[in-house]
């Protein structure tokens, strides 16, 4: 066999994650304080992939290039490839196929997170030599993915594909498609054999479809970890808290008065004074906290300054601010260099300037 390439898809406008996706591509948001998309390239690079090939859209491809460089930190070469639209995933695979070549390969939207990374699919898919693998979860809202339709075996395990649909009205199954993929050249053909989708995009999905219809093996494979698309910010909070849980424990910047708890990874040059953190909690490089209590499932950015505050489940990303707040922020995603804090002025007013899209809940 030739040697499986990789191709990460990292185009897109991440609108379900305005207003951060206004001035950062969604693959760079990060996750226990490490971009989205580096979780990809790792899983890859885990796997004995060596050529990765990253579709980026023009707006924010320049961004992920600066963040990912040539891949050498990863111990991969990577290769940028310009998909000037969002024409659809199956678009993409076209787009790269002067970079894929007759080369079988795996393909990973970099907003998506698979526990346990993908060596065992990349096993399986050598071993039995299919022509594509597609990776399948139940879902409560089947509605927002692929959805596949299998037969049962007589053991009542997962047996042959019978049919995918794209974002179907009334999902047959629970199964979606998870965005993690192997393929063979083969759907090269398939994606150019296929029309544009209700939503005017070649779907992954309909190209597979197109390989079962012309008789070629499509192996199921029904994942036991969990996987999250972080397309919305609730998947994100609930990504950061699924890998925070399997921190490894590390401090290394400089506690004052200060008491750490459980999994907590305190960054070189972060500074603590009388405050407390608990588990599972990353607090990034050169970040000051002060008076504070940080909660678990928080992730810290470098360089921000908290004080007088309580942080929980939440995300914050590089250079932000908060201060003096009167209740516990929860469940947050603030962007760079985001500053929160009581006003002191009269009259007592909330005082805000914030970007397009943003979401504010007060009580
Ligand atoms: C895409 C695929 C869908 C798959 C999903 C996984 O959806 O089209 O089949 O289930 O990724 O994240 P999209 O993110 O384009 O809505």
């Amino acid at each position: 066999m030739e040697s499986l390439k990789g191709l990460i898809l990292s185009g897109g406008k991440g609108t379900r994650l305005r207003p951060i996706t206004h001035t950062s591509a969604k693959q760079l948001v990060p996750v226990a304080n490490k971009p989205v998309l580096f979780y990809g390239i790792e899983a890859m690079a885990e796997a004995g992939i060596e050529q990765v090939g990253i579709i980026i859209a023009p707006e924010t491809g320049p961004e992920i290039e600066a963040a990912a460089g040539d891949g050498s930190r990863f111990g991969v070469r990577i290769t940028y490839i310009v998909q000037d639209e969002p024409a659809g995933l199956a678009h993409a695979v076209l787009t790269a196929e002067p970079f894929l070549g007759e080369s079988p390969f795996v393909m990973y939207l970099g907003d998506n997170l698979l526990q346990g990374g993908i060596s065992d699919l990349v096993s399986a898919f050598r071993e039995h030599g299919p022509d594509a693998l597609i990776l399948l979860t139940p879902v409560p809202d089947p509605q927002n993915y692929g959805v596949a339709e299998l037969t049962k075996t007589a053991a009542g395990e997962v047996g042959r594909v019978v049919r995918l649909v794209e974002k179907p009205k009334e999902p047959a199954t629970d199964l979606a498609l998870v965005g993690v993929y192997m393929f063979t050249a083969a759907i090269h053909d398939a994606a150019r054999a296929i029309e544009p989708s209700p939503r005017g995009e070649l779907e992954i999905t309909d190209a597979i479809q197109h390989l079962v219809d012309n008789q070629m093996r499509v192996e199921p494979h029904v994942v036991r970890g969990w996987w999250k698309d972080t397309g919305r910010l609730q998947d994100m909070l609930e990504a950061n808290r699924l890998i925070l849980d399997n921190l490894i424990e590390r401090v290394e910047g400089e506690l004052i008065d200060s008491q750490v708890d459980g999994r907590v990874v305190i960054e070189p040059g972060a500074r603590l004074e009388r405050t407390a953190v608990r588990g599972p909690a990353i607090i990034g490089a050169g970040a000051r906290l002060t008076d504070c209590y940080i909660g678990p499932y928080t992730a810290i950015g470098e360089g921000c300054a908290i004080s007088n505050a309580e942080v929980e489940h939440s995300i914050l990303l590089a250079g932000c601010t908060v201060s003096d707040l009167a209740g516990r922020m929860e469940s947050s995603l603030l962007g760079r260099n985001v500053t929160v804090r009581r006003g002191e002025r009269q009259p007592r007013a909330y005082r805000f300037m914030v970007g397009d899209n943003s979401d504010i809940s007060i009580l």
